[in-house]
């Protein structure tokens, strides 16, 4: 006699009664494996088969191999679905990525400028099959490394020129447990895909952060049963661990048969759980689906974050004497000098976030630097003369083989993540500030500054230079900001946050009566053509 298929795997039967029988099958321990979000690279036959853990994500940085393809993405994630479903029960698991500012893990994505573009960056996660998005620590910072990620100083100023890119996405915003450096709260915000969204109303999921639990007590995870009990009877649904999974489950199971944590509490954990999976449709469809990969780093995308750059920048200075505005700058100058650590590197102007955690130099992943964005937009009779480094003897040298119609410098910051980012001196690294007086000096010059946060800019040297243009962290599509150093497209970008004079300024908050005396306020930003 053939058995009949439990109910929980008919996809037409009503969501809440998939749930529930599900619900009504499992052991207490694959409900603690439910709730339970591993690392990749604890994820395997042992895991997701024998224990059924609920879910796996990959770090920032935590890719299958280096350089991996989109391909070898979805291969590995399919091949934890397969495990996954070969469990007692074969509930599959949810796979997560930070996609903070696209696919930022994968080499060859399209890198967005920081905070804006999220609906493509979605779309080349779930081509490779994941299910939900972190969006790597959101932070209303002041100097700290994650200032990054903070969209506004106030609430209802939008910094995204884009602002439902990210509304779209957000389907739970909590989970503020943890403490980094001190700080009592270090919030963060999982973007899970608009299908779940949509459908799941209120009945989020909650999910910790990267050890979040353990920073519960002191030192960090030395009572981790105070710490999983603490969390879970607050209403954390999933646990991002990330690797010590079989002392959780061990303590969890007891916590639950003690008394401590009411099994009230985990059914509702795991019902949400299972409600997010039987709504995203991945008990039916839980392998990628392979005709999507073609969109990863696609030039449609790559269309889009280069318009997403040109609406990010913000023009700050244009022209020592108002009347007299600096750009845009001529396509057909004779000789001009692109100068500065940041003119020329990928890596830098996609700031953290990309290809690993904290981010790096050079060309970490394929793009279009700001230097080759401004080769391709001027004159084939214009002669560039770049140089990343640039010295009194250089530049006197340069100035002898002929003289320049301006410069361009690109100076910042070098790429962070989080607290890697926390620093109490704000100037520009890499003495851009020498730089900037340098090439002024002699030179008609534009300052682009590549950073994710303001930088101190002096007085004086801001009298010096021409223009000004904050260009953040623009990602992998230079080509935005020469659309609009070249005057292809204007300036429309705003300040999302006050700039300040100096640090001790900070935190600088507008509405903060006579004492707010920014160098530039927020909401500032100017245009080239009216
Ligand atoms: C970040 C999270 C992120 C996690 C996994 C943490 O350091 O704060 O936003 O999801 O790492 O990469």
């Amino acid at each position: 006699m053939a058995t009949e298929a439990p109910l929980y795997k008919d996809p037409t039967q009503p969501v809440e009664a998939r749930v529930k029988d599900l619900l009504s099958r499992m052991t207490l321990q694959e409900k603690a494996a439910q709730m339970a979000q591993i690392e990749r690279q604890v994820a395997t036959p042992a895991t997701l088969t024998d224990l059924s853990i609920g879910s796996v994500l990959s770090a920032g940085g935590s890719e299958p191999r280096y350089r991996a393809t989109a391909e070898e993405w979805a291969d590995m994630v399919d091949q934890m679905q397969k495990w996954a479903l070969a469990s007692r029960l074969g509930i599959p698991i949810i796979y997560g990525s930070d996609a903070v500012h696209g696919h930022n893990n994968l080499f060859g994505a399209t890198i967005f400028p920081h905070n804006v573009g999220l609906g493509a960056a979605r779309r080349n996660v779930i081509a490779c099959a994941k299910h939900f998005v972190g969006d790597g620590g959101t932070h209303k910072g002041k100097n700290e490394g994650n200032t990054i990620c903070s969209y506004e100083e106030l609430e209802k100023i939008h910094m995204s020129p884009y602002p439902d890119c990210f509304d779209q996405g957000v389907c739970t915003v909590m989970a503020s447990y943890s403490s980094w450096n001190g700080e009592p709260l270090h919030s963060s915000r999982f973007l899970i895909t608009d299908v779940l969204k949509n459908k799941l109303g209120f009945k989020g999921l909650v999910v910790s952060d990267w050890e979040g639990i353990d920073r519960l007590c002191q030192p960090q995870g030395s009572n981790y049963r105070y710490c999983i009990s603490a969390s879970i009877n607050a209403g954390i649904d999933m646990i991002m661990i990330p690797f010590r999974y079989d002392k959780f489950l061990e303590d969890l199971t007891s916590l639950v048969e003690s008394g401590e944590i009411p099994m009230l509490r985990i059914d509702d954990a795991v019902e949400r759980i299972l409600r997010v999976k039987f709504v995203s449709g991945i008990f039916e469809q839980p392998f990628s689906d392979r005709s999507l990969l073609d969109i990863v780093g696609c030039k449609k995308h790559r269309l889009l974050a280069r318009e997403a750059v040109r609406k990010s920048l913000v023009l700050l200075k244009n022209g020592k004497d108002p009347k007299k505005p600096f750009l845009p700058l001529k396509k057909n100058a004779k000789r001009i000098l692109i100068a500065g650590t940041h003119a020329d590197d990928i890596g830098y102007q996609c700031g953290g976030w990309t290809i690993t955690w904290h981010g790096d130099s050079g060309r970490i992943t394929t793009g279009t630097s700001i230097l080759e964005a401004i080769r391709e937009i001027v004159g084939e009779e214009t002669e560039v003369v770049h140089e990343p480094y640039p010295t009194a003897s250089t530049l006197l040298a340069l100035h002898q083989q002929g003289s320049f119609s301006y410069a361009v410098v690109v100076v910042g910051e070098v790429p962070y993540a989080e607290f890697l980012g926390d620093r109490t001196d704000l100037s520009i690294p890499f003495n851009g500030h020498d730089t900037i007086s340098l090439i002024a000096g002699t030179i008609p010059t534009v300052v682009l500054l590549v950073s994710g946060r303001p930088l101190v800019i002096e007085p004086q040297l801001l009298e010096k230079i021409e223009a000004l243009v904050a260009v953040w962290l623009p990602g992998s599509e230079g080509g935005g900001v020469a659309d609009c150093l070249f005057g292809d497209y204007d300036f429309h970008g705003v300040l999302p946050v006050s700039w300040f004079r100096s640090v001790d300024q900070l935190p600088l908050k507008s509405g903060s009566g006579a004492s707010y005396d920014p160098l530039y306020p927020i909401g500032f930003g100017l245009r080239m053509f009216d």
